[in-house]
């Protein structure tokens, strides 16, 4: 049965429950086809499975894709089976610094993959931590330690429930709000896509996202944030993420259109855009013209998630309960190409506004951090102005060049 429009299409779904495999194979102008289906099926159909492709893929690609979902389901069932041997799960040492005793008991693993192996206790439930032994791990080139599988969901609790306090923890600082925020985003980064949004992750994203709000409309000073972020401790791809919001928030102020409705809906993208390209290597990459030299020297694994990570991530995202309107729509075009594939320079009708206004934003802070071009800011406004000439642009290239100058 084919619908010409969102809203046909959910109107049909609404008369029809037994339908479970929906295809979108086209985004009609005017509406978000993709992400309005998306959001009623994650919404109302939770195990129902969408499949968006371009009309000139292949049956075959089709039936791959539709394989790909199929055999991913979207629960706690499937990290069980990725990551659980002998009844013992891994737990990444980064997660013990937000604690200062763990809620269970903590496990070493000893012996080699395919030989017997041993989880030997190391930290007593409730116990605190020995002093330096996070250090004493690291030192070791130990990066998990593991937990019995049934003490998973309650270590996590824990972990994000931290996170969360120290998020919300009254009067601190723009730099204590700083680095709380970049250990959450270590831990959204690295458990986002094994926990697929569970109500931990969910619960440490929104309140980033109300910290980072909070922060722009509390903090005045651009340079003192920007000061602040660019630091060897916090990682580029954190540094990216912040600077971004920091810039999107200063073109909205310059253009009058700023809203925390608006702000909340960027700060979801710039978080979500680059998963998964967290390597110095590959988040710095923003045009075809860089990625080209690369295609014979990175692995196929990375070449592809630097080709297809905006539309890989958009369709991630869509799992996310109760998104803010757009967000998908901007993950999918923010390297200018309505499919979420490669880098395109070109104008393209398609890409609506707050696209183009966080394009510019994003596009600008990946050059700042690049160490060629060492923070020059007009240097880098020339270039960005002579990559994207066209009139829509203009504003947010003008809004962005006056605030900071
Ligand atoms: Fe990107």
């Amino acid at each position: 049965m084919v619908r010409d429009s969102a809203s046909q299409a959910l109107q049909l779904l609404d008369l029809l429950p037994q339908i479970t495999i929906s295809l979108c194979i086209k985004e009609i102008p005017g509406e978000n086809t993709s992400a309005d289906l998306r959001s009623y099926l994650v919404s109302k159909r939770p195990t129902s499975i969408l499949i968006t492709y371009n009309v000139s893929d292949t049956v075959e690609q089709i039936l791959h894709q539709l394989g790909e979902k199929i055999s991913k389901p979207l629960d706690h069932a499937q990290f069980q089976k990725d990551h659980v041997e002998g009844g013992y799960t891994s737990v990444s040492l980064k997660l013990l610094t937000h604690l200062e005793e763990s809620p269970c008991d903590l496990f070493l693993k000893m012996g080699k993959e395919g030989e017997d192996l041993k989880y030997l206790k190391r930290v007593n439930k409730l116990d605190p931590f020995p002093p330096n032994m996070i250090k004493d791990f690291e030192e070791r080139g130990l990066k998990d330690l593991f937990v019995e599988i049934n003490n998973l969901e309650l270590f996590m609790t824990c972990v994000s429930n931290n996170l969360v306090a120290e998020l919300t923890k009254p009067d601190q600082n723009a730099d204590q709000l700083i680095e709380a925020q970049s250990k959450a985003y270590d831990y959204i980064i690295n458990f986002s896509e094994a926990l697929n949004f569970d109500k931990n992750v969910v619960e440490v994203v929104d309140t980033f996202v109300e910290t980072q709000i909070s922060i722009l409309k509390t903090q005045t000073s651009l340079a003192k944030l920007i000061q602040a972020v660019v630091s060897k401790k916090h990682s580029l791809s954190f540094q990216g993420l912040y600077l971004t919001c920091l810039m999107i928030h200063h073109i909205c102020r310059q253009l009058k259109v700023f809203s925390e409705q608006r702000m909340t809906k960027f700060t979801f993208v710039a978080l979500f855009c680059d998963l998964g390209l967290e390597s110095k290597d590959l988040y710095l990459i923003k045009s075809n013209a860089e990625l080209l030299p690369l295609a014979a020297v990175l692995p196929p694994a990375d070449l592809d998630k630097l080709k297809n990570h905006a539309r890989k991530n958009a369709d991630f995202l869509a799992q996310y309960p109760e998104l803010p309107i757009e967000v998908l729509s901007i993950i999918r075009q923010h390297h200018g190409n309505p499919e979420g594939v490669g880098f395109i320079d070109e104008h393209n009708p398609m890409i609506n506004e707050d696209t183009l206004l966080f394009m510019t934003a994003n596009t600008f802070i990946k050059y700042f951090l690049h160490p060629q071009y060492k923070f020059d800011k007009k240097e880098i406004l020339r270039i960005i102005g002579e990559r994207f000439p066209h009139e829509r642009m203009k504003p947010y290239l003008e809004a962005l060049a006056a605030k900071i100058d």
